[in-house]
């Protein structure tokens, strides 16, 4: 089983942007951050610091993960010159609803390493919550190592 990062088209950006904003706002407000009045405005401002050009953005990629013809997800990376050498920094991997659980989270993250490879990326993190096991197994899986933790206790 192996996926293809294709770089992302115009129409597959749109979506994948508005979704994403959406999706980043309802988050907050599950997470009573914001009001649900204030959270998509919000959202969107962080969404056009990040990539003020779109798909244009300097040091960062959008893919869309192709299995054969088929989209089956999206990978968005930024990558950063640390001290002369390039790191990347997953700010997304998102599996369609129905295409996870399949194997292609594992073939995306080695299809990235290939992509980083030939970048000369010679680093790559990201964030992942502890809630989310089956991320955080995929990449226990693929090598990646807690770098710091976030520690929390709920008092009532
Ligand atoms: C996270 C994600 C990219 C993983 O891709 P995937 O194709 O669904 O991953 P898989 O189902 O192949 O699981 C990867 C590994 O974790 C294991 N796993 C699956 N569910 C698990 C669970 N609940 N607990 C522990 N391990 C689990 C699998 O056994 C698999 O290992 P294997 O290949 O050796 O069998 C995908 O599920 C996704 O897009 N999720 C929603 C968005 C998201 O959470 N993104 C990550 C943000 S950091």
């Amino acid at each position: 089983m192996s996926v293809k990062l294709a770089l992302m088209n115009e129409e597959a950006f749109n979506q994948y942007y508005n979704n994403a904003i959406q999706e980043y706002a309802n988050e907050h407000v599950k997470a009573g951050n914001w009001s649900e009045e204030e959270a998509l405005d919000k959202a969107k401002k962080q969404f056009e610091q990040l990539l003020p050009d779109g798909l244009e953005t300097n040091d960062h990629v959008l893919f869309s993960i192709m299995y054969g013809i088929e989209t089956v997800g999206t990978l968005w990376l930024n990558i950063r010159t640390k001290q002369h050498e390039k790191h990347g920094f997953i700010y997304d991997i998102k599996l369609d609803d129905d295409q996870r659980g399949k194997g292609y989270g594992k073939a995306t993250m080695i299809a990235l390493e290939e992509y980083a490879k030939s970048e000369n990326i010679n680093q790559i993190s990201l964030h992942v919550f502890a809630h989310n096991e089956r991320a955080v197994a995929l990449y226990e899986k693929m090598g990646y190592e807690a770098t710091s933790y976030n520690m929390s206790k709920k008092l009532s």
